[in-house]
């Protein structure tokens, strides 16, 4: 099968042909249609996570996000049949998405809607699960009823957007932290407030918030003065500063926490069900085809994208 491989840290993945996987037990080996870029990873890939995300070479196939068609089941599996339509955030840090076949185990792995291609398919699982743990686990919404007033800071990002639409989706009042040329988008994906943040006192006149979650990695200090008393700043860059005012902001009542993305099964289902009843667009930035992934990576390396980033098989 033909790979994107790494054979020592760096940007340029090769194609190359590599022996298809057989699955183990508890493992399905899926034909690839669409994966998608998250900065997770080049940043792997680059060897900037080396102490807690190695990656194991000579023959390193990245990244996590993945949908296509059931190819063999392994032993002890039930519930999947080849051909079936899939897909999955890969777990551990072996990754393995960007081939023609990849092994995908049974609990990161669910059925895609019929109604869901397979580019949705695969910007849905990385960024959508974490949007979806940020604001339910770690902020506390719930996916139904008024949750009070929710900012979500980078907008329009491939985990914003989704997380602007679960949060409007939970009954929240949802502000959008972007540029001025995203803010049509977000507001049409669910946002009544938007903040672009090119402009001086872009805050002027915003009332304070009950959650943020922050998809940029902002300065806390700069933020917890815009959350209200029991409020939650929720970070998927948790550095140093997030700890730190996790400590020191839960003795004054505001939550400082990190989100750290449990992929599993469960939680994709529910972000294929919204997907299927059109309650969970996913915006596609650009499309590259599988040759081209450095080239996806270079794009998402930017920071300017706006959704997700396909890569096709
Ligand atoms: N902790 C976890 O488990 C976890 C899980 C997933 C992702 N992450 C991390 O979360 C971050 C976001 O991931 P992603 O996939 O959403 O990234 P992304 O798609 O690359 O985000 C790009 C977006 O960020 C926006 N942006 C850049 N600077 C901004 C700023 N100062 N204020 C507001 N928006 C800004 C850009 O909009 P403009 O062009 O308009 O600026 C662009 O649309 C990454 O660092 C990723 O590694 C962590």
């Amino acid at each position: 099968m033909r790979a994107l491989v790494l054979d020592a840290y760096g940007l340029s993945p090769r194609g190359m042909d590599l022996p298809k996987p057989s699955p183990g037990k508890g493992q399905v080996r899926v034909r690839v249609r669409a994966t998608s870029v998250n900065p997770i990873d080049w940043k792997q890939a680059s060897g900037m996570f080396r102490p807690i995300l190695g990656a194991r070479f000579p023959g390193f196939v990245p990244g996590y996000d993945l949908a296509g068609e059931v190819d063999e089941v392994g032993p002890g599996v039930s519930g999947f049949t080849p051909g079936q339509r899939v897909h999955a955030r890969l777990s551990g840090s072996a990754a393995g998405a960007n081939a023609e076949y990849a092994l995908a185990g049974v609990d990161a792995l669910q059925q895609l809607p019929d109604s869901v291609d397979f580019a949705a398919g695969a910007g849905l699982p990385l960024a959508g699960m974490t949007a979806l743990q940020g604001l339910r686990d770690v902020c506390g919404l719930p996916l139904t009823g008024a949750t009070g007033r929710v900012l979500v800071v980078g907008a329009s990002g491939g985990v914003g957007h989704y997380a602007v639409q679960l949060a409007r989706h939970a009954g929240a009042h949802v502000s959008a932290v972007c540029s001025g040329r995203n803010a049509a988008l977000v507001r049409r994906l669910g946002a009544q407030e938007v903040v672009d943040y090119t402009q001086a006192d872009a805050f002027s006149g915003v009332a304070p918030f009950n959650a943020i979650l922050d998809c940029v990695g902002v300065p806390v200090g700069e933020y917890l003065p815009r959350l209200l008393p029991g409020g939650c700043f929720a970070s998927c860059l948790p550095g140093p500063s997030v700890f730190a005012h996790g400590l020191l902001n839960g003795l004054r009542g505001k939550k400082v926490r990190p989100v750290l993305l449990k992929g599993n099964a469960v939680d994709l289902g529910v972000l294929g069900g919204l997907a299927s009843a059109g309650k969970l667009e996913t915006v596609v930035d650009s499309r590259f085809p599988a040759g081209q992934l450095a080239a996806a990576w270079e794009r998402s390396r930017t920071g300017r994208a706006v959704g997700k980033i396909i890569v096709e098989f």
